[in-house]
């Protein structure tokens, strides 16, 4: 286990937002049920492992995920067993708007989160609704170029008036794009680009970066005049960046790799573009198309900062030194630190490291959105009922709370915390089932097989007792 060290106990700050976290594309299934289009998730039946495919295909987990388009309100039930106070979701974009470019929203679409939202407010859940995660409409990638294509930024100004319209006097946290920073990595995950990263320059990644936040700021406007009481975050993929020696070399390299992020909170936090990012347009040839309007539109900041946090990375000025498996970020391995399954490297004190850092940077609320440890799980039977002993994920999970208790001390203000997968999910990387997040086991492998039961893990009674001591019990 890891070297951390545990404060004297006592409760998180009253109020304090516990729960879970879920996507649309990796919970819901009925991917083509009551009148939803296909998103990008569509064609991924591998993540990010392969290239997309021509249309959807049957051996895609997605199609179906944990099923939760029919089974939220057993799964909600689930959430409030745990005492959740906030659950986070995401809206499928193409439930509300099927090919993303249409003139009215699909009344079945907004429906069925009525239907979620009811169930919520029955069990005294707070919504956060993560406004596109991941599932861009894909006739918006295809026939568009997605976030390349300034007309994005329309189209998704409808989708969020139709989201405010029907939900914002019941919502009140709201995040635009999820890991927004990730577009330059991920073009078509993130961005909805379908033209291969090699293909594509910085230029054109920074143009869609550019849509995504000038879209951002155009909403939270909107927000404003149709949602009042809403609270408009941002959306971070956190990987604090440390030098992989104590080389000056090493330390400046860390620092530009750590801006590549930081640009994107500065941006929704202060509304304008950092002086660091203007400078690595000037020196790489990048031109921007930047309107009058964009700027204005860019003014309209943040309330909060959310953001996802799995691990830290180093850097190096040399480039060979050895790359980790990492998830979608890539970064250099950090020679003290063990690692998932997965090759993800697990660092509790990291998420005190961003706590800190973020508040210090932006001043602004926290929320730290996901968080959790993808492992391989086995259902076994103890006393008659079926469970997982999941202590390795109880661990993980203890210990980044600890942290975040710590950074509390600190003086960071941190609003609220949402495991990632608190049911089991399909990984978003990988696409797989096996790799597991849940408090709640979710009957289905790999291969498409189970029963889509719902079982306690050993880490269900865990959290439900954190929550209930307000965090005391870690
Ligand atoms: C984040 C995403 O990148 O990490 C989630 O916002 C994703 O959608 C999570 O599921 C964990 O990654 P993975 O690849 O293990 O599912």
């Amino acid at each position: 286990s890891h070297a951390v060290t545990k404060p004297a106990g006592g409760p998180f700050p009253e109020g304090f937002l516990w729960g879970g976290a879920t996507a649309a594309n990796q919970v819901e299934g009925g991917h083509a049920e009551g009148g939803k289009g296909l998103s990008i998730q569509d064609v991924m039946p591998q993540g990010v492992m392969t290239p997309p495919t021509e249309g959807a295909t049957e051996d895609n987990l997605k199609q179906v995920a944990v099923d939760f388009y029919h089974r939220y309100a057993e799964d909600i039930a689930l959430f409030a067993e745990m005492g959740f106070k906030v659950y986070r979701f995401s809206i499928a974009w193409s439930r509300i708007f099927p090919n993303g470019d249409d003139e009215q929203p699909n009344e079945e679409g907004l429906a069925f989160y009525d239907r979620v939202l009811d169930e919520l407010e029955k069990h005294g859940i707070e919504p956060m609704v993560t406004i596109s995660h991941y599932e861009t409409p894909l006739n918006l990638a295809r026939t568009y170029g997605g976030w390349t294509n300034r007309a994005l930024i329309g189209f998704y100004e409808r989708y969020c008036r139709a989201l405010f319209e029907r939900f914002g006097h019941r919502v009140k946290y709201w995040l635009t794009f999820n890991e927004i920073n990730s577009v330059i990595h991920q073009p078509f995950l993130s961005g909805g680009i379908p033209a291969p990263r090699e293909e594509l320059t910085d230029s054109d990644l920074y143009q869609a970066i550019h849509h995504e936040l000038v879209a951002s700021g155009r909403v939270t406007k909107l927000a404003r005049e149709l949602a009042p009481a809403a609270q408009i975050g941002c959306m971070i993929l956190a990987l604090p960046v440390y030098p992989l020696t104590p080389s000056p070399d090493d330390v400046v390299a860390a620092m530009d790799t750590a801006h590549a992020s930081y640009a994107f909170g500065d941006i929704h936090c202060r509304g304008e573009y950092p002086g660091y990012l203007l400078r690595y347009f000037r020196d790489n040839g990048i031109e921007l198309d930047v309107t009058e309007q964009d700027r204005a539109d860019l003014k309209n900041t943040v309330d909060f900062v959310s953001f996802s946090y799995y691990m830290s990375i180093c850097e190096s000025a040399d480039p060979d030194a050895a790359s980790g498996p990492g998830n979608l970020m890539g970064g250099v391995s950090n020679p003290t630190l063990k690692a998932s399954e997965w090759g993800w490297q697990i660092d509790p004190q990291g998420l005190r490291v961003v706590l800190n850092d973020y508040w210090e940077r932006w001043q602004k609320p926290l929320f730290i959105v996901e968080n959790g440890l993808g492992a391989k799980d086995q259902l076994v039977e103890v006393d008659g009922v079926k469970t997982v002993e999941d202590d390795y994920r109880i661990e993980y999970m203890n210990d980044h709370l600890v942290q975040v208790r710590e950074a509390i001390a600190d003086g960071a203000q941190v609003l609220g915390y949402t495991s990632w997968g608190c049911i089991d999910i399909v990984s978003a990387s990988t696409a797989q089932l096996s790799k597991r997040y849940g408090f709640i086991y979710v009957d289905r492998n790999d291969d498409g097989t189970g029963t889509l039961d719902r079982y306690r893990k050993k880490s269900f009674g865990w959290y439900r007792d954190v929550i209930a001591s307000n965090g005391a019990a870690l």
